[in-house]
């Protein structure tokens, strides 16, 4: 197959998921890897196997054979980064959070319009397959019409690292737990419901972690369908949740992405009051131990899914290669659109903490941006 060259601008942390995910897919090929830091881009290009370093995009970007760029520098760079690419005629597979601000990333939609190339927000979760499983099954109405949910996302501040300490400086990062971790959230909320944000209110809090940044975050959002939910995610505590619980009429989802605790049994649990005869096909293969389950005179309604695991890195590159392509993937990845409803969300609830009431959405282009502060 003709493989898309592909070049990683950005040489940390999130690049050694990337340059690995290029290599699995059947449609793309890694190209270069740019970073001012000349070691670091060296190491992942020899690690897995690019053809060349540069390092300034510059430079990547008068290679004719890097087709597109996957954006993997710290946030407050994602625009202007984004920018530069769509001008020279690249599309873009932007790391999450798309931008600091509403208008940055509704500017860099305008730039990926005007010259024509696709820009993709990294919401990888998106291609887990029990992100995908429940999709479907809330597509074939297994849990009926879905009227609240909650999600949760909890991790320790240091067991994560980074080259450049961004995600601690909020002028670098655009905040600290309510864009890293919980923006994967909003965009699993937004993607499963198929749905959009109406109102938030939230309750932002500095209380523990040595940098002084949203490290306790809870947020009530309203959907333009009716729903109703809570996001919460800590910076402090061990990783012991992170998982969406979704409910609706006829059921509830409970679905776990990363973090492997007591508390996430299953990848995947469906409750259903739907006949086990009268779920679709694709479910009953999948569910374990659904055969037990049905023979089961009482029949519970409960299924647990132990989906395979697969790299969702792998399949975002891939529809993003076919993107670029212009060719329709089976399963679509998060558009600039999707980063720019996220990113909204964000610029809302900071709106809510600082004039303390519910915020409408959308916003309009223009709105201010503020950020609160934390003492
Ligand atoms: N999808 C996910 O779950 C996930 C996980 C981690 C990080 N991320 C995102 O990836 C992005 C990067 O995070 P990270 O943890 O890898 O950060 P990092 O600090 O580890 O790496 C950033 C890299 O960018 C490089 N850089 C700085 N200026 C540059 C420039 N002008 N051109 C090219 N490279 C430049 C730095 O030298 C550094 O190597 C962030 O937006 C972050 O939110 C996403």
């Amino acid at each position: 197959m003709d493989k898309v060259g592909i070049g990683i601008l950005g040489a940390g942390s999130i690049a050694h998921y990337h340059a690995p995910a290029v290599g699995k897919t059947a449609n793309a090929r890694l190209v270069a890897i740019c970073d001012p830091d000349r070691k670091r881009a060296g190491q992942v290009a020899e690690q897995y196997g690019a053809e060349k370093i540069y390092t300034s995009l510059d430079e990547m970007l008068r290679d004719p054979a890097v087709e597109g760029v996957v954006v993997c520098t710290p946030n407050f760079m994602h625009r202007e980064h984004a920018e530069v690419c769509a001008k020279a005629g690249r599309g873009v597979l932007c790391e999450k959070p798309i931008s600091i601000t509403l208008d940055e990333a509704l500017s860099m939609q305008k730039a990926a319009d005007e010259a024509g190339v696709p820009l993709r927000t990294g919401f990888n979760q998106r291609f887990l397959n029990q992100v995908k499983l429940a999709k479907f099954a809330i597509e074939q109405g297994v849990i009926g019409e879905i009227h609240a949910f909650r999600s949760v996302f909890s991790g320790k501040w240091n067991n994560y690292f980074d080259e450049t300490n961004f995600r601690y400086l909020p002028e670098q990062s655009g905040g600290t737990t309510i864009n890293d971790n919980l923006v994967h959230r909003y965009d699993m909320i937004r993607h499963l419901l198929d749905d959009d944000f109406e109102s938030v209110v939230a309750d932002l809090h500095h209380s523990v972690i040595p940098p002084v940044v949203d490290d306790n975050v809870h947020m009530i959002v309203r959907t333009r369908k009716g729903a109703r939910g809570t996001f919460a995610a800590d910076r402090f505590s061990s990783v012991i949740a992170d998982s969406t619980d979704i409910y609706g009429t006829k059921g509830s989802i409970h679905l776990v992405t990363n973090a492997v605790s007591p508390f996430h049994a299953v990848p995947l649990a469906i409750n259903t009051t739907v006949a086990p005869e009268e779920l679709p096909k694709r479910l009953t293969g999948a569910v374990y131990p659904f055969a037990k389950a049905r023979a089961n005179p009482a029949w519970t309604g409960w299924m647990s899914f132990w989906p395979e695991f697969n790299d969702a890195y792998a399949e975002q590159v891939s529809e993003f290669a076919d993107a670029l392509r212009g060719r329709q993937a089976t399963h679509v990845g998060a558009t600039g659109i999707d980063g720019i409803r996220s990113q909204e969300l964000i610029q809302a609830a900071y709106d809510s903490q600082i004039d303390s009431c519910w915020i409408s959405l959308p916003l309009t282009q223009g709105t201010p941006y503020r950020m609160p502060s934390y003492s």
